[in-house]
């Protein structure tokens, strides 16, 4: 039988740090105007709730959920919006909060659909970029840890669903 085990990556300390590195930068780069944040949704949800707590400039909260992965580890190269964002964002400073940027194939999609609305600006957020996997460029302004390859769970990350209440962010090892 196949077990899956894992490997502990980011502890909770080592997240939560980053976590408040970047609000901190965001809190400051967009001081006295207010922010549309955008999550993607499932995956980012935990690192957004833990983000704005810790923003001090007035904010607002969409979220868009899109698919591209399915149950497997690799990216397919096609993405669909299956929920989209409610809130007008024209003339407004927009940031994607991603979990994780990986081929950057989701995060290159988002940013098209939402440029689209006219935003005043429009920028990325991701916790996690696995830079040495981009296959299109794609720029990312605030980023919290980067890694080269695995495959990561825990802290709103899953693998079919599992693992995305971890407080800790593991690999997994087939
Ligand atoms: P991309 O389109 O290849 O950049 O993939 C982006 C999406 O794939 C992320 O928002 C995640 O939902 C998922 N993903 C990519 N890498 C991982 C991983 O290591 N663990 C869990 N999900 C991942
Ligand atoms: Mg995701």
């Amino acid at each position: 039988m196949n077990r899956i085990e894992k490997r502990l990556v980011f502890s909770a300390q080592d997240i939560a740090g980053q976590v408040h590195r970047l609000a901190r930068q965001i809190s400051t780069d967009y001081r006295g105007q207010d922010l549309v944040l955008v999550g993607v949704l499932k995956g980012a949800f935990i690192f957004l709730a833990d983000l704005i707590r810790q923003l001090t400039i007035p904010s607002q909260v969409d979220f868009v959920r899109l698919a591209s992965y399915g149950t497997g580890t690799t990216s397919s190269g096609k993405v669909k919006i299956t929920a989209d964002i409610k809130l007008e964002v024209r003339d407004r400073h927009v940031l994607i909060v991603e979990d994780i940027v990986d081929s950057g194939l989701t995060t290159a999609f988002l940013r098209e659909h939402l440029l689209a609305r006219k935003p005043h600006s429009l920028k990325i957020c991701t916790l996690l970029d696995k830079k040495e996997r981009r296959s299109i460029a794609i720029q990312l302004d605030y980023v919290g840890l980067q890694l080269d390859e695995g495959f990561l769970v825990g802290y709103g990350l899953d693998h079919n669903e599992a693992h995305r209440n971890l407080p800790e962010i593991y690999e997994l090892i087939q």
